[in-house]
């Protein structure tokens, strides 16, 4: 799960899809494009959202992605067109490429409709990223059943 700055978007993703599959099935882990948070909780926005669910994400902390990603996942979701674009521009080869997909695709295929980034905005915003993302993840689940 690949967001801008690891602390808001991706780890709500990485908790709720943990929440839906075992960690003896599937590995599950979030990174930021961006730097600068790395080694920070999440945004408290995240975590209270999380919480109002019943998903503790206080464990996580804010890491960068990076080419060796590549190697260690089988699928990689990004939250917008930005960070698909950063992404992929460190992919290596064709195989790294195919691996790479808006999660927002997972509900609504080829849209290519992103997940906003609630940073600057209200708890509305979080109460929004959540339910798609939760939505996502069971379209996922499904997927990785299948
Ligand atoms: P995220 O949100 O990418 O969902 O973690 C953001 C977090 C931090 C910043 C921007 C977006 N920032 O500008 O510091």
């Amino acid at each position: 799960m690949v967001c801008l700055g690891n602390i808001c978007r991706s780890p709500l993703a990485e908790g709720i899809l943990k929440s839906k599959i075992s960690s003896e099935q599937v590995f599950v882990d979030s990174a930021g494009t961006a730097a600068y948070h790395i080694g920070n909780l999440p945004d408290y926005r995240s975590i209270d959202i999380a919480k109002k669910y019943g998903i503790d994400i206080t464990d996580q902390r804010a890491s960068a992605f990076s080419k060796n990603d590549f190697d260690a996942f089988d699928y990689i979701y990004v939250m917008d067109q930005f960070n698909y674009d950063t992404v992929i521009n460190l992919a290596r080869n064709q195989s790294d490429i195919s691996k790479v997909n808006m999660i927002l695709n997972e509900l609504q295929p080829d849209k290519n409709l992103e997940v906003p980034d609630p940073y600057y905005g209200g708890i509305e915003g979080f109460e929004n990223v959540y339910q798609l993302l939760n939505s996502s993840c069971d379209c996922i689940v499904q997927k990785i059943i299948n």
